[in-house]
């Protein structure tokens, strides 16, 4: 595979375009605006210091940065061999952009979206061969996040779903393919139902937030990383599930929205971002724990990558 364009440089996109050239790819970082551009630049630039001081690149950043073009241009596009696209989350955006791209690649150039939450279906009727086009759902930050979520729309061929999973492997990460195009794909829909089992909780006054994430991170949240929830019930016996599901699941939240969340929205506690949330982050202590937070993914990563649960 040769010709990765990277399409849209915001949060996603210029770590992606690092990934991918660190992975050996030749990448050309795309978007609309050279002021973003400029900034990505700097980013990576920044980003491969960084790694090189934790001893974390094999070859002079200089070497990873000389594979990746950056443009505004069009024309890459007409040689390309893959195209993830990581644009603005609309689906009249998304669906101009590919009805333009889609018509100057190659006819077996391989095309992927980043969405978290639009459908592929429905980013691929703009698509021209939307047998080529699939999700590709890359997790924040990309570069220290191993799932990728490759999803098939209603005309996805398998063999583009396998070629888009064998990339992913390429790049270290740990790739699924998902057969259906649900909503959330498989981690968001995982991850909501926990989040609104945790406003459930909140609601009830049994737990406030504290006690609430330490139940996670110190209960079901510590074993996650290594064993899904198929594996930790094959060890714990599905007997005991079936008990505990028959009294539990009809005690669990079902609610459709939540109040909690929305009253936080409309006061601007947007969390780290705005400096309160759940918790406060006063003083910028947000950049500090997202920092951390990254530390602690690449140590956890380190410790589990080759250590699966089952054979
Ligand atoms: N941020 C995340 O946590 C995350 C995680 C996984 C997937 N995604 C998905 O990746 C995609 C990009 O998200 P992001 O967080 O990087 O967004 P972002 O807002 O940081 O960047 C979006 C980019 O899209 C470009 N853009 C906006 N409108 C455009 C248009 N009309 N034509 C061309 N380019 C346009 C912008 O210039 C910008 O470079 C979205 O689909 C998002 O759902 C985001």
């Amino acid at each position: 595979m040769t010709n990765i364009i990277v399409a849209g440089a915001g949060t996603m996109g210029v770590v992606l375009a690092r990934l991918f050239a660190q992975s050996g790819y030749p990448t050309t970082l795309w978007n609309r605006r050279e002021s973003s551009l400029d900034r990505a630049r700097e980013t990576i630039a920044r980003d491969l210091a960084a790694a090189k001081d934790r001893g974390d690149l094999t070859e002079p950043p200089e070497a990873v940065t000389g594979r990746i073009a950056f443009t505004r241009d069009f024309a890459p596009y007409e040689t390309a061999g893959l195209v993830i696209e990581n644009i603005a989350e609309d689906l009249a955006v998304k669906r101009d952009f590919w009805a333009k791209v889609s018509a100057l690649v190659p006819g077996d150039a391989l095309l992927a979206t980043n969405t978290s939450g639009l459908r592929v279906s429905d980013v691929a009727q703009a698509v021209r061969g939307p047998g080529r086009f699939c999700g590709m759902h890359f997790w924040n930050p990309p570069d220290l996040m191993p799932l990728v979520e490759i999803t098939k729309g209603a005309a996805t061929t398998d063999e583009t779903a396998r070629a888009v999973h064998a990339l992913a492997l390429s790049l270290g990460k740990r790739p699924v393919i998902v057969k259906k195009d649900i909503l959330g794909i498989l981690g968001n829909r995982l991850q909501y139902a926990v989040l609104r089992e945790a406003l459930h909780i909140l609601a009830l006054g049994a737990a406030g937030p504290e006690e609430i994430d330490a139940a996670m991170k110190y209960g079901p949240g510590f074993r996650y990383s290594m064993m899904g929830p198929f594996e930790t019930g094959d060890l714990g016996g599905l007997d005991i599930l079936h008990a505990v599901s028959g009294y539990l699941f009809p005690d669990l939240g079902a609610e459709e929205t939540s109040q909690v969340l929305a009253d936080c929205a409309a006061a601007g506690r947007l969390g780290v971002k705005t400096g309160a949330g759940f918790y406060d982050y006063a003083d910028g202590a947000g950049p500090e724990i997202l920092a951390r937070r990254n530390e602690l993914l690449r140590a956890q990563w380190e410790l589990l990558k080759d250590k699966p649960i089952r054979p």
